[in-house]
């Protein structure tokens, strides 16, 4: 697959530039908490090229599913903020996204400065993939630039409608991304293991199912378990899962159940507090009142050798709430074990919650491919067709 890209040589002095970055990282205490590799800091390493060159800069971006309505918690302020430091420079904001204050943000834009819009997913039409809101954003640009690899599996009015309206182009970290997978993915060694947790399962649970012809084993861990233990009438206590997967879990276990390993042991508290007390408990003895809040060590050593053993591994969602120090040991073992399989194994790892583990354990560049995407990483690899990117395509 090639990609439209931006040449070097392409004039870009005092050119409006109309950027969608994948900023969709969690916000703690007002803060975006994205590391030196996170979302945010590896977009700005190309907002930077293009403040070099003097165009006028103009980001979008989405944060979290406020559903098309203006929610607070969801303001891209923190994002503002992370960009600021990064560039440093201050980056322009503005409360809309097409309306005549954001039109006025942008015609007083200077050269090689940068313009946040707010949240796009504010707007009821973002996920429409709608052509009347693309040529409204487009009005905003001179060229248009898709630099969000994480939110391709989406084809919505930011990424895809809009590339009907204006000339666009691929930016390089999706170059990048594209590249890289479609490389990797062309012959993969087995064993190919394929590690996921997390959640977000309507969106992983088919490109899983899609996958699983091509993988030799699944190692299943954080809230997605819980849908396949669910599925095999295990007590799961409170802890979460989605309703609607369950008989997609049941099917995948009918289908694939040999391929598909499950945690054997877990770890439960009664509440989500850091200082709650664990037990690790056989997968059979959860009780009702507990909440599974990582893989046990039986589990994560089971993992492990399989890990070990593979030639080709992509993991995606972390296997317990590691945002919860105590409780992401799971997540870490396999971070660090992933990490040591790199060059023995093609090793792909990619979504924007396993990021602060991957950079407290100093992973990041120890992987053959970070990834900025999750979803959008499986989706790519299972083959199905991501109409943002194929716009692109030259
Ligand atoms: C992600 O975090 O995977 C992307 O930003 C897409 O977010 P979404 O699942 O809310 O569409």
């Amino acid at each position: 697959m090639k990609l439209r890209t931006l040449r070097a040589s392409m004039p870009l002095c005092g050119k409006r530039v109309l950027m969608r970055i994948d900023a969709n990282v969690p916000i703690k205490k007002g803060k975006a908490v994205d590391g030196p590799q996170g979302r945010i800091a590896r977009s700005a390493v190309d907002i930077d090229w293009l403040m070099q060159r003097g165009a006028r800069i103009i980001i979008m971006t989405h944060l979290g599913r406020p559903e098309g309505k203006f929610v607070s918690a969801y303001s891209v302020a923190p994002v503002a903020k992370r960009l600021s430091e990064l560039l440093k420079t201050k980056v322009k904001t503005v409360r809309g996204i097409v309306d005549e204050k954001a039109q006025k943000a942008v015609t007083r834009l200077e050269n090689g400065e940068v313009l946040l819009l707010e949240n796009i997913r504010f707007h009821p039409l973002e996920k429409k993939d709608d052509p009347g809101f693309a040529k409204q954003l487009a009005a905003l640009g001179d060229l248009y630039i898709n630099d969000a690899f994480a939110v391709c599996h989406r084809p919505q009015t930011s990424v895809h409608a809009i590339t009907k309206e204006i000339p666009s182009y691929a930016g390089p970290l999706l170059a990048q991304e594209v590249t890289i997978l479609t490389k990797a993915m062309q012959h993969p060694r087995a064993p190919f293991v394929l590690v996921v947790g997390g959640v977000k399962m309507e969106t992983k649970l088919p490109v899983i199912q899609r996958l699983l012809p091509r993988v030799s084993t699944v190692l299943v861990g954080g809230a997605l378990a819980h849908a396949f233990l669910k599925a095999k009438g295990m007590e799961i206590g409170r802890s979460v899962y989605d309703k609607e997967g369950v008989a997609q879990a049941a099917q995948m276990l009918k289908e694939a159940g040999k391929k598909i390993i499950l945690p054997e042991d877990v770890v439960v508290v009664s509440s989500l507090r850091k200082d709650a007390a664990k037990r690790v408990v056989g997968i059979t003895e959860v009780e009702p009142k507990d909440r599974i809040v990582d893989i046990g060590p039986k589990t994560i050593e089971r993992f492990l050798t399989l890990i070990r053993e593979a030639r080709t591994i992509v993991w995606n969602g972390p296997l317990g709430y590691c945002e919860i120090k105590p409780f992401a040991k799971g997540t870490f073992e396999i971070a660090e074990a992933i990490a040591k399989r790199t060059g023995k194994a093609l090793t792909i790892v990619g979504g924007g919650d396993t990021g602060p583990v991957i950079e407290e354990g100093g992973f990041t560049d120890q992987y053959t491919l970070l990834s900025t995407g999750g979803g959008a990483m499986l989706t790519f690899l299972s083959g199905e067709s991501m109409p943002p990117i194929d716009a692109l395509e030259i």
